[in-house]
């Protein structure tokens, strides 16, 4: 087995490092994220660091880089405190990553990649029309990492909706089906197939599939 330590991580070049260390945590999802500043100019940008942090209330987190690299996101969240996360599919994935790119607070993204925008009434913040999973959050708390200047935004679901697809039965959004699609590091994206469903773990009873 190889082995690769603290050490040898801090002498690598930091693209290698940075490929290297983001793979380790496995495929995540890939979202925009759309807001407006406080003039209303619209912005998105992509995201893979978003997590479930509870259902009740729906929490849902997601990591902010440092201020410096990534700057409009969460300067709007700031400021609006409203936000739309958008599932992304592969009909649009070139256009997703493009979002990644520095452009100047008055360029919206949405403009400069042919994505387009979605307003619903009472919700300050454009969805992508594109996408087949959309919600809305309402920000609760920015909570700075101080170890690495990186942010976890903390938002609450208000809204979601769903385009040519349904929960399951037991609630479950079959996210394959819908083509939602995973990345690894900044560049690399999936697509997925369910291996299997269990049901609810229980000590002493055998591990039944659901599928
Ligand atoms: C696949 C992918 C995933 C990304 N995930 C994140 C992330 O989770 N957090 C982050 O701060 N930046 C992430 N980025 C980088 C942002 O998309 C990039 O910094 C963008 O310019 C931020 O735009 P903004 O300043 O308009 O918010 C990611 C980029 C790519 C290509």
């Amino acid at each position: 087995m190889q082995h690769y330590n603290q050490h040898t991580i801090a002498s690598w070049e930091r693209f290698y490092r940075a490929n290297f260390i983001q793979s380790i945590t496995g495929f995540k999802p890939a979202s925009l994220i759309g807001t407006i500043n406080s003039e209303g100019k619209p912005n998105l940008a992509i995201f893979s660091s978003i997590v479930h942090l509870g259902s009740n209330p729906a929490l849902i987190g997601y990591i902010n880089r440092p201020i410096a690299s990534a700057p409009h996101t969460l300067d709007n969240i700031q400021s609006t405190k409203v936000y739309t996360i958008n599932h992304i599919q592969s009909s649009f994935v070139a256009q997703a990553h493009q979002t990644s790119a520095k452009y100047n607070v008055n360029i919206n993204e949405f403009e400069a990649t042919g994505l387009s925008m979605r307003w619903v009434d009472g919700i300050k913040a454009p969805f992508v029309a594109e996408s087949n999973i959309q919600y809305a959050l309402q920000l609760v708390e920015i909570i700075p990492i101080t170890h690495n200047q990186t942010f976890l935004v903390i938002g609450e679901v208000t809204d979601i909706f769903l385009k040519d697809i349904l929960p399951e039965a037991d609630g479950m959004i079959a996210i394959d089906k819908a083509g939602s699609i995973a990345c690894l590091g900044s560049d690399a994206y999936y697509t997925g197939n369910i291996l299997q469903r269990y049901k609810y773990a229980k000590p002493d009873v055998p591990v039944q599939s659901i599928l």
